[in-house]
């Protein structure tokens, strides 16, 4: 599930390079899709996805233990809730846009990839494949209940752990 949403924004974030710069409502549409999604998935991911690992995971990647993987993703999650926030201080389409999108790719492409090396891997190989199915079902129901988007708060990354250890 996580994977799939990870390949849905960068399928997102490529089609609005695909999209005519003075065409202002079809790059509003895509881009308004594309910013509730991430506020969407990273929530999930907050409310779903990282207490388990955090109960399972041991460590992969760089990270010795799912403690710190869960950190440095809370922190990654911080960093693109203000790059998807920047985007709506310009003017749709203006360079100084396209340039505060790059920057939202950017922190997202950097924690997707980490994530999916951190996270994901230390989660494949603890969690049984019962939580598996039970977290996927979750995850597809908030992202449901929730398509029409979430408010974007920062958490501190280790009050969170501290929270949910
Ligand atoms: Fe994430
Ligand atoms: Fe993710």
């Amino acid at each position: 599930m996580i994977l799939d949403d990870h390949h849905e924004q960068r399928r997102l974030f490529a089609i609005l390079e695909q999209i005519d710069r003075n065409d202002v409502a079809a790059l509003t549409a895509v881009w308004g899709r594309l910013g509730t999604f991430l506020e969407v998935h990273a929530l999930a991911e907050e409310e779903l996805f990282y207490p388990q690992l955090l109960r399972v995971g041991t460590g992969a990647g760089d990270k010795d233990s799912a403690a710190d993987e869960t950190i440095d993703a809370i922190k990654d999650h911080n960093e693109i809730r203000d790059a998807v926030a920047a985007v709506g201080g310009k003017k749709v389409g203006s360079s100084e846009w396209f340039e505060a999108v790059a920057a939202a790719n950017e922190a997202n492409s950097d924690h997707m990839a980490e994530e999916e090396r951190e996270g994901l891997t230390d989660f494949r190989e603890h969690a049984d494949l019962a939580l598996r199915h039970d977290l996927a079902v979750r995850f597809a129901v908030f992202e449901a209940n929730h398509v029409t988007g979430v408010p974007a708060v920062d958490k501190d990354p280790k009050a969170y752990v501290a929270q949910h250890s």
